[in-house]
């Protein structure tokens, strides 16, 4: 990879948008916010609103009141921890949150992604220095520069259960790198009020209890309600539509409606992959995506649906 260069993109809504490609270990993007893309990200999840506005306001808090709370022992952490199944939204949710999160200060921040494998081996002991580095160092640097919010996706690999790890490692090394992990995360959030970690988690069970206690806020994202399986299903027809204006029409065949009752159960991004196979139902819709169906799209819903069976029918 080349050494960070920036790129101004103007995006839609005029926000600049400064990229810069990340050389440094363990960091998977580096980005200036607010982001367009992430804004996208954001509006596209659909969760209870005041999910929503929970998160938001708990970001802004950080980096409005943080420092002055500090000060009077009333310490916030920094964290705020999205838990819940695959597929609910929790990473878009994370990436959009930091985006209008910079908006609503209209302020810059700059956004890091650590890349969740770079800590897995850290995790298990293997590679603590680098860990030691990332924190210590790299997002230390950043953070003296101004504000800052560090997505920790897939947490667990960080801040390891020592209890689950020590089947599987060395439980020297896990308690070590857990504790300097934690360790770590404490000295940046004395420093740095502003500063926010964004941790999720697939796994909440994995998560060392001592790095639970630290966030300020832990969001459970559940798998979609009847109510937005419904708005999912809609919104990802919309969106083809988008592309494919014929498809609208068939958002109004009881088919659909049938579709989107059978979506329960299903997470977000099952249901979204479900509508896009839907395009493959035959080699005429394939060749042709205008003429989707909606026989077709509860053909693939259904197949979804099945493939989940099998799948929990073999845990
Ligand atoms: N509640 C939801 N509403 C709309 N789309 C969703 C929802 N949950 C998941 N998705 C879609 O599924 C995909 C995967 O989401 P992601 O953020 O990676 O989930 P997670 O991090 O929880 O595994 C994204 O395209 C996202 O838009
Ligand atoms: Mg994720």
């Amino acid at each position: 990879m080349n050494r960070i260069t920036p790129a101004s993109l103007a995006g839609a809504n005029g926000y600049r948008t400064k990229r810069r490609v990340p050389d440094q270990r363990g960091i998977q993007d580096i980005r200036n916010l607010p982001d367009t893309e992430f804004d996208g990200l954001w509006d596209a999840v659909i969760l209870p609103t005041h999910t929503k506005d929970r998160l938001l306001s708990q970001a802004v808090l950080n980096f409005s009141a943080r420092a002055r709370l500090q000060e009077v022992s009333m310490p916030l952490h920094g964290i705020i921890l999205l838990v819940g199944p695959p597929g609910t939204g929790k990473t878009s949710v994370a990436r959009g949150l930091a985006s209008r999160t910079a908006a609503s200060l209209n302020g810059s921040i700059t956004y890091i992604e650590v890349e969740p494998h770079a800590l897995a081996s850290a995790a298990l002991g293997k590679s603590q220095q680098a860990v030691s580095h990332l924190l210590g160092t790299v997002i230390a640097e950043e953070a003296s520069s101004g504000p800052c919010i560090v997505l920790l996706d897939e947490v667990e690999t960080l801040a390891a259960d020592r209890r689950k790890m020590s089947l599987e490692a060395n439980p020297v090394d896990v308690h070590r790198a857990t504790d300097a992990v934690l360790a770590q995360m404490d000295q940046l959030a004395a420093n740095h009020p502003q500063l926010l970690f964004v941790a999720t988690s697939n796994f909440a069970g994995a998560i060392d209890d001592a790095f639970f206690s630290r966030a300020d806020l832990v969001v459970t994202i559940d798998l979609p309600s009847p109510e937005a399986c419904r708005e999912i299903l809609f919104d990802s027809l919309d969106r083809l539509a988008r592309v494919y204006p014929k498809i609208g029409r068939i958002k109004t065949d009881p088919a659909i409606e049938r579709a989107a009752k059978r979506c329960v159960g299903l997470d977000g991004r099952r249901i979204r992959k479900a509508v896009l196979s839907s395009l493959a139902h035959s080699k005429q819709i394939a060749a042709s995506p205008d003429l989707l169906t909606a026989d077709a799209v509860l053909a693939a819903i259904e197949f979804a649906q099945a493939e989940r069976a099998s799948v929990e029918d073999k845990r």
